[in-house]
This record gives structure tokens, sequence and C-alpha cells, in this order.
């Protein structure tokens, strides 16, 4: 089993910066517990975020602007300035849902944690992205082992701000409802972890950041570029396990944006248990 999916709330890993502080654990724990009662359809709840995040939310957003501006590709750095996130507070989930919505139909809902990749990708397919809302412990600013708030919203809402992300992001839950054999979910959220999460393209010479998890770490836009970087492979990315709590030491470049694109919806058009099987037996 994925590591992605033992990771659940409340439980953090031994190398969290923030396992030992009592309070923000304490703080988590609140934020965490308000997506507990939320059911959809309902008032999308808010959560009662301290100066001290805020702060934090501050600083990464400051830093992250200037590296977005070196090392992502330019379709997300485009999305970024249409979503026209805030740099000065968290933005509320209901916030962020204003922003979106009118640009690709997306909206937010909390949850208490990592969910599982089912439930996770059904409610892409539906417009929803449920999002965590704590955010990373404020000694480990620029890098967090699990989702928290930036990632979720400077990382995923940037995508679902560009017209084919968004698109992409409905088809994986579209074809997440079609697959019966959870191993066709584990291979397709696998491939969504090593291009949504880490994925990485080339543009002329240069290598540029375009996943979720790149986009919302200072630390790893700055040494992504250090990995061991392989041609794009659906096979190969769908088959291949991953660690979420550490730096990705493999990273799979597509040769543009276009090429990620046409090699997504390939894998995607018709996507289901049988396409599954095949895909699975070349590897
Ligand atoms: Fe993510």
């Amino acid at each position: 089993m994925d590591v992605a999916v033992t990771l659940f709330a409340g439980e953090l890993g031994t190398d969290h910066p923030g396992v030992r502080d009592e309070g923000y654990r304490a703080r988590r724990s609140a934020i965490a517990a308000i997506a507990g009662d939320y059911r959809r359809g309902a008032a999308v709840p808010q959560a009662p975020y301290a100066d001290e995040e805020h702060d934090v939310w501050r600083l990464v957003a400051a830093q992250l602007r200037d590296r977005h501006e070196r090392f992502a590709a330019t379709p997300l750095v485009a999305a970024a300035d249409r979503l026209g996130l805030p740099d000065d507070h968290i933005p509320q989930l209901v916030e962020v849902s204003a922003l979106l919505a009118p640009l690709s139909g997306f909206r937010y809902e909390p949850v208490a944690g990592l969910v599982s990749p089912r439930d996770f990708y059904s409610a892409l397919g539906d417009g929803w992205f449920r999002s965590t809302q704590y955010i990373r412990h404020a000694s480990a600013p620029f890098y967090t082992p699990e989702p928290d708030v930036i990632h979720e919203v400077v990382g995923h809402a940037t995508h679902l701000a560009d017209p084919t992300f968004a698109r992409l992001y409905r088809e994986v839950g579209a074809a997440i409802a079609r697959c019966a054999d959870e191993r066709a979910v584990q291979f397709l959220s696998r491939v969504f972890w090593f291009t949504f999460e880490f994925g990485v393209l080339r543009e002329g010479r240069d290598l540029k950041a375009y996943g979720a998890g790149l986009l919302s770490s200072v630390g790893e836009l700055e040494t992504f570029a250090d990995a061991e970087v392989r041609p794009l492979d659906v096979v190969e990315m769908g088959l291949r396990a991953y660690d979420i709590t550490r730096y990705q030491p493999v990273l799979y470049a597509a040769d543009s944006f276009a090429h990620l694109a046409d090699e997504l919806d390939a894998l995607l058009d018709g996507y289901d248990d049988d396409a599954y099987a095949r895909l699975a037996a070349r590897g």
C-alpha cells in the first residue's frame, strides 16, 4: 500500500516538524476536526487561523512568488496570475472557491487529512477538491511532509485555474469512477503523483516544475533539478511506489506542456480495469 494512504489525520510521522510541539498538534487537530462534521451541500466551514499561522502563509507566499518566476512552467505562472490568491492572509476555502469557480467551476471542501485515493479522485470528477485546512509548522515553512493548506491551495488551486489541467483533473475523477479494481485506482494515483504532484516539463533548454508538490515547496523548487530526471513514461510511473514524506529522488519530465496533456489524454480516454491490466502487463 502506498505510504500516501497510511498517514491519517492525527497521526504525525516521527520526522514531522511539529511532532514534539504540543501546541501545534492541538491546533492541527482542532482545525482538522472542523472538517469532521462537514457534508457536501452544507456551508463550507471556516478555520479560525491565528496570527502566527497567517505569518507562515505570508512568508511562504512571498518566497514562492519569487521561485515561481524562475522555476515554474509558464502555463502555471499564467494560471496563478488569473487566480490571484492573497499574499497577506491564509484564504478560507470559500474564498478559494470564489476565485476558482468562475475560471473552471471547481470548488474546495474540507477534509481532516489524507483521504483514500478513491474518495479524493471521485470528488474531482464532480468538480470538488477535497482540501486540508491546517498549515505547516512554523519551524519548517519551506517544506511539508503532508498536504497542508499551502500545498492544497497554492499547488492545486493554481492547477485548477488552468483550463487544460482542470479538464484533466475531472477526467481523472471520471476514470476512477470506471474502476472497480483497486490496483487500477492505485496505478492512476501513482501517475497522478508523478505528474500533477511532482511533474516537470521542458521549456526549450529549461526544466520547469508544474507538480503541485513542487509549486508549494520553496525547498523542492530549489533542488528538483538535482533529482534523477527520466522521460515521461505512463507505465513506469503507474507501477512505481513513492514516499510522500521525503524530497522526491526521481522525477518524470514531459517534452512540453502539450506532450504532457497528450500523454494523459491517451491514458485517461476509456481508462478502466481492462486498460489497467493491459498497461500493467507491459510493465
Ligand atoms: Fe497534492
